[in-house]
């Protein structure tokens, strides 16, 4: 398996570059030594089995599994609408548009993050129903949004295939045991898949929750594990120095509890990555929001995540970023190698565009990103770039890993657990009050 090539300069987010709103050079060893602490403090629950995501990395008799269900539902369908919410949604979203669909691979569609009604009646009539599968993805197999789309498009679903056919064409990826829709799926006959119950939403992309779409789509699902286990291998064993996502996870502490800059902007410079943000921004968000410590005093911390997009965004965010209050980070995703050779034609006498003739589109877009970084570093704007060579699947799941490393250490440092979400919890409890009973999933 190729190694993943991912990198991370933080020469900006230091006072020596951007003054006093950085981290000056010699805090730098004792910042690293509390995230190397946090680490040990980390592994220790991964060890004991009460955080689980890493697990997902290498486990070969779920890949199996997976891959082997894939192979059945691409061979029947060419259409997979996926009908998921938040962490059951948003990470296969992430592969899809970064990845695209390999050779062969079927047309993978998401809907079920949202009840909006004008937007289910849209969906439904560009989907070839004979030929498509629905794949509803809920760990907990109660949320309405994805369960109320399910029992809808399931309908159309059955008026195209038919009652008798209709079970080979679902398949449920849930909670091993609980929950209404693994007792549906098990009394339906659907296909299944296990949601493991150590692993939460958010965590979860590399589960079937995101292996199985990404199989069904043609992604080299392998290549894209290797990628994310490489990456934490390095993490859990580096030291600070060379150690990325430590790093990461350490200054955008430090720049949280140290200087007050509480909003994390992530900006990558590529469309392919522009759903990775909004990934991110759910597991930045959602793992960091506490409002107990795990001692169960009252901190009420967290950073608050912004998915930006470059260069596009340089016209909407950045007057803000580089003159706004001192309260952000900003860190970018740089692609450095493009798979498209595109180039400006060559200018025409009368053209106007000075200099830009004959350059690469990639060339145009790396200067957008440097002009950014240092334009909000001589502005005393703290930033950070992290570099993948090039979008392949072994640097989709290095980044997506990266990010599942620092939040798990910002989460230690802050001593708060990552990992549950009792403000969601809240909001569906109280949903489920106000439609008064849970969606029936009978036929
Ligand atoms: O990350 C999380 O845990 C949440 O975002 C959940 O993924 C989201 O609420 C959907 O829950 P479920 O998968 O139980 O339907």
């Amino acid at each position: 398996m190729k190694k993943p090539d991912l990198g991370y300069d933080f020469s900006y987010m230091l006072s020596e570059s951007v003054g006093r709103g950085g981290i000056p050079e010699s805090d730098l060893p004792a910042i690293f030594r509390d995230a190397a602490d946090a680490r040990s403090a980390f592994l220790k629950h991964v060890k004991s089995g009460e955080i689980g995501f890493p697990s997902s990395f290498g486990d070969k008799k779920a890949l199996e599994a997976t891959l082997a269900l894939a192979k059945k539902i691409r061979a029947a369908c060419s259409t997979l609408v996926v009908i998921g919410i938040g962490g059951s949604d948003l990470g296969a979203r992430t592969l899809l548009r970064a990845l695209g669909k390999g050779k062969g691979g079927m047309d993978v569609r998401f809907i079920g993050a949202n009840t909006d009604p004008d937007e289910i009646a849209r969906f439904e009539k560009d989907i070839p129903w004979k030929k498509t599968a629905l794949c509803l993805v809920s760990k907990s197999g109660e949320t309405i949004e994805p369960l109320s789309t399910f029992l809808y498009l399931r309908k159309k679903l059955e008026a195209a295939v038919g009652k008798k056919n209709i079970a080979r064409h679902i398949v449920a990826i849930t909670d091993p045991e609980h929950g209404s829709l693994r007792q549906l799926a098990i009394k339906e006959k659907y296909y299944a898949l296990d949601m493991p119950p150590t692993i939460g939403g958010r965590f979860s992309v590399f589960t079937a929750v995101g292996a199985f779409p990404a199989a069904c789509a043609g992604i080299d699902v392998a290549a894209l594990l290797s990628g994310a286990q490489q990456t934490y291998n390095e993490f859990a064993t580096y030291a600070p120095e060379r150690n990325a996502a430590l790093q990461f996870a350490a200054l955008q502490h430090a720049a949280y509890v140290r200087r007050g800059r509480g909003i994390t902007v992530l900006m990558p410079y590529a469309d392919a990555l522009r759903d990775l943000a909004l990934w991110f921004r759910q597991l930045w968000a959602e793992s960091l929001g506490k409002k107990l410590d795990r001692s169960g005093h009252e901190v009420s911390v967290g950073l608050t995540p912004i998915a930006a997009l470059g260069a596009t965004d340089q016209h909407s965010q950045i007057q803000l970023y580089n003159e706004g209050p001192h309260d952000k980070t900003i860190t970018f995703i740089e692609v450095e190698t493009f798979a498209a050779n595109v180039r400006v034609p060559v200018a025409r006498v009368d053209d106007g565009i000075g200099d830009l003739g004959g350059k690469p589109f990639s060339e145009i877009i790396h200067a957008e990103r440097r002009a950014t970084a240092e334009s909000l570093a001589a502005n005393g704007r703290p930033n950070g770039t992290i570099s993948i060579g090039a979008i392949t699947p072994e640097n989709i799941g290095a980044l997506l890993a990266f990010f599942m490393a620092a939040t798990a250490i910002v989460g230690e440092l802050l001593d708060i657990n990552a990992y549950d979400q009792p403000g969601v919890e809240e909001g569906k409890r109280i949903m489920r009050r106000l439609l008064a009973e849970r969606p029936r999933l009978k036929n």
